[in-house]
């Protein structure tokens, strides 16, 4: 018995029934504190209503924090992201997984777990072309228009977000229903089978009679995607769209995304760690790491010019046509625990090229031109680099 006590002591990620009281009871002084100031009546539209930093962007992410408020202690998933999404551009935002991507658009969407998920810092501005709302601030009764409306979200699992009881007919139908109040039942059910064929369905009106189950896996991705875009929105958040799909009707997928973003001028956040996804698609290219950016800029900067040792790393342990290599390279270590992260910088653990200075606190953002920055003191010392300091 001693023993194991000994043993669990030494542990240091063992954390007594006593501590993870303590942690709870602190927890829920500090979520339930947030709560109370989000769930206020009546909220003057004040609070929330605010101006983008530049018209053309839809979204505007601003010093992002998101953290999870869990018993064995806080869980930083999202530690101060900023980064932009310029109307009818995609975004591609790449990584390992648990960096905290899905929290960063889970945010977008106030679909974050509560009370124990929280946006603890920062903002979210989105356009919806006559407003600015800060998400981060927005409450729950407003935020519920903007979904579907102005932004809208494909998940990785479509058999997950159909419900399996009910016709897809009825489902979509539903949909469009709640957003266009005034459309009649008939009108109704001729916007679904437009949106089924518009989709790439090709027998719209069985199809709009069928239950989930009765369809392919790239058909029910093509209904989600009908769904996400019933109502036009002006941003589309594709999470890891592709995933569950084999390689054909991936690829059809993505120029379906990219045909109907065009037709209806939207923008597309595009969250996969899939780089070959994101060449074909992304104009912009966003690098995340254990919950913070390391690197950011255009797709060509990214992909000509890869600069952060993560994004070259990841760049590496993708296979090439026409490369033979023995082995495929993959980056060594893990990500760190997220629940205690160092004080210098995350990758450092990991990196090949680490030097001294890394040990120091976390790198700044370096511009190595005015689109493409880098959190690396390698770069530190290079001519004309410009720090934002965090
Ligand atoms: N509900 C939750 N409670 C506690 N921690 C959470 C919760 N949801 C996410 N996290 C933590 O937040 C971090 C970021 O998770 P996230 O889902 O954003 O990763 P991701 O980048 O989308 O990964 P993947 O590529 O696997 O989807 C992870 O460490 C995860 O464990
Ligand atoms: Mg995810």
């Amino acid at each position: 018995m001693a023993l194991i006590k000994k043993k669990k002591a030494k542990d240091a990620n063992y954390i007594s029934a006593k501590e993870s009281r303590k942690i709870s009871n602190e927890n829920r002084k500090i979520t339930n504190e947030i709560e109370k100031q989000r769930n206020r009546k009546n909220v003057p539209r004040e609070e929330y209503i605010t101006e983008m930093k530049d018209p053309n962007n839809v979204v505007e992410f601003d010093d992002l924090h998101t953290y999870f408020f869990t018993d064995i202690g806080t869980v930083k998933a999202v530690d101060g992201v900023s980064f932009n999404i310029p109307q009818g551009t995609t975004v591609g935002v790449v990584g390992e997984s648990g960096c905290g991507k899905s929290v960063t658009s889970l945010s977008l969407m106030q679909l974050v777990q509560r009370p124990q998920g929280q946006i603890v810092k920062g903002s979210i501005r989105l356009n919806t072309g006559k407003e600015v709302y800060d998400i981060a601030k927005t409450p729950s009764s407003e935020m519920q228009k903007l979904r579907g409306n102005t932004v809208s979200m494909i998940f990785q699992e479509p058999m997950t977000s159909l419900n399996p009881v009910f016709r897809i007919g009825v489902q979509l139908d539903e949909v469009i229903a709640l957003h266009n109040k005034k459309m009649s039942k008939e009108d109704v059910k001729n916007r679904s089978i437009e949106m089924l064929e518009l989709v790439g369905i090709a027998n719209s009106k069985g199809v709009y009679k069928m239950y989930p189950h009765e369809l392919s896996g790239g058909m029910r991705q093509r209904i989600m995607i009908a769904m996400g875009l019933a109502c036009n929105p002006r941003l589309i958040i594709a999470d890891e769209p592709t995933t569950a799909l084999d390689v054909t009707i991936q690829a059809q997928i993505l120029e379906l995304l990219r045909n109907l973003k065009d037709k209806i001028n939207s923008s597309i956040m595009l969250i996969t760690h899939d780089l070959g996804v994101i060449a074909e698609m992304a104009d912009y290219v966003v690098v995340m790491y254990a919950g913070r950016i390391v690197e950011r800029g255009t797709a060509k900067e990214i992909f000509d010019n890869p600069s952060h040792p993560y994004t070259i790393g990841l760049m590496n342990s993708k296979p090439v046509v026409g490369k033979k290599v023995d082995r495929l390279y993959s980056i060594p270590g893990k990500v760190p625990n997220p629940i205690d992260m160092p004080n210098y910088c995350y990758f450092r653990d990991r990196c090949e090229k680490s030097v001294e200075e890394c040990a120091g606190a976390y790198p700044h953002e370096i511009y190595l031109s005015a689109t493409h920055a880098v959190s690396c003191y390698l770069f530190n010392d290079k001519k004309g680099a410009v720090g934002n300091g965090r």
